[in-house]
């Protein structure tokens, strides 16, 4: 029989491309989302790539009650929760909101998954954990530093929340997947990133500016110490980071998890600078970005990479798509939506 797995926040960006490589794995799915930062038409993307009708639930994973419902509808063999919000800058502002966010779905996830017997989690963590290493890349044994934005800080504590319920209770296990930088889209362009407003991260705005939505990309700080001066990400893409999810599922449910938390940096290994990225995006689109040099931006770390080695050796996955393929299918997506709109 096929296995089962709810998807929490499963219409948001890396929800509906793991959604998508689940289905296309023979996995069942089923997603829980709020909609507060993604729109029901994103099912519908999911059904043209797959050919597969998804049962959704609007409901939002604070919600205890609700939530239980769900759990008590459906034998789930994993859950992978996505459902949180990201915006660092937001969370500057209402740190609450984020806390309350973040955290309190986490422990729903868990009480939930220990009352209907569901024993394994895929937990979507972040490379904010490390902040500005003093080595690069970093690798799972990189110390964590204290988070410098209370988004940051959620992903900290939720990591500390599930190592210590693994401990506490035998009956459930986790990984955590620590995401680099994902973008891009799916090669069909049917489903893709799709920002609110003034896009905060790096490649919407690019798109956006050579849409024609935005005049300018302001390109934060050619000062740092780096090679040409502006700083160094490593940029995953979204399919690619997707596969991990479904890696990571098939090792818990066949029972091949050496430890009953696990932790995996998803990255390329490759460091790229924003002026890097600039570059590459104009080259394989073939097209000019307006894009100006501007003062840093407050908060932003010099440069982050990911040693993958343990996820590429224990996990058998690895980042397979080119920085050239993921920007050219960014732009794809940028267009299409344009299309729509
Ligand atoms: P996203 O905002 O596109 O997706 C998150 C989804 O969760 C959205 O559809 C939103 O509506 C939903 N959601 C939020 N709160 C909810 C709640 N209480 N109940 C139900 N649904 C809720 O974001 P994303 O980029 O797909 O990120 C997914 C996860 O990966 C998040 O946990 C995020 O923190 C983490 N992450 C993202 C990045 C990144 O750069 N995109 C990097 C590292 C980690
Ligand atoms: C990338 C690079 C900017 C926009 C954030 C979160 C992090 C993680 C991933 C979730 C930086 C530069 C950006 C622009 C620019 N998310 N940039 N002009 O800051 O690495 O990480 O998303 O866990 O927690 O902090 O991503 O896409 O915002 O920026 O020059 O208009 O692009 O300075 O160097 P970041 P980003």
């Amino acid at each position: 029989m096929a296995k089962c797995v709810l998807v929490t926040g499963g219409t948001g960006y890396i929800g509906s491309h793991t959604t998508v490589e689940l289905l296309e794995a023979g996995y069942e799915v089923v997603i829980v989302d709020n909609l507060s930062n993604s729109e029901r038409f994103v099912l519908k993307g999911i059904r043209k790539i797959t050919g597969k009708r998804v049962p959704f639930h609007k409901v939002d994973c604070r919600d205890l009650t609700r939530l239980g419902h769900v759990f008590a509808r459906y034998k789930f063999d994993a859950v992978i929760h996505f459902a949180a919000s990201k915006a660092v800058g937001e969370s500057v502002e209402q740190p609450l909101l984020y806390y309350r966010n973040n955290l309190d779905s986490l422990m729903n996830i868990l009480t939930l998954m220990r009352a209907h017997q569901v024993p394994n989690l895929v937990f979507s963590s972040s490379c904010t954990v490390y902040g500005q290493a003093e080595k690069l890349p970093v690798s799972e044994q990189t110390p964590r530093r204290e988070a410098t934005s209370p988004y940051g800080n959620t992903k900290h504590m939720c990591e500390d929340i599930i190592r210590d319920s693994v401990a506490a209770y035998p009956e459930i296990a986790s990984i955590a997947l620590r995401y680099f930088n994902p973008i891009g889209a799916h090669p069909s362009a049917e489903i893709g990133e799709l920002p609110r407003g003034v896009p905060n991260n790096l490649i919407p705005f690019v798109t956006q500016t050579a849409a024609g939505i935005r005049p300018v990309l302001s390109v934060f700080g050619d000062d740092y110490n780096t090679p040409d001066g502006s700083c160094i990400r490593d940029y995953i893409n979204v399919v690619d980071l997707a596969k991990a999810h479904v890696v990571a599922v098939k090792r818990m449910t066949e029972g091949k998890m050496k430890a009953r938390f696990e932790i995996f940096n998803i990255g390329t290994g490759r460091g790229v600078s924003t002026l890097e990225v600039v570059r590459t995006f104009e080259k394989v689109n073939n097209l000019k970005l307006n894009y100006k040099i501007v003062g840093r931006r407050a908060g932003d770390i010099e440069a982050v990479w990911a040693d993958p080695t343990f996820a590429n050796e224990e996990l058998g996955w690895k980042a397979e798509k080119s920085l050239d393929e993921t920007l050219r299918s960014a732009w794809k997506w940028q267009q299409h939506l344009d299309g729509k709109q």
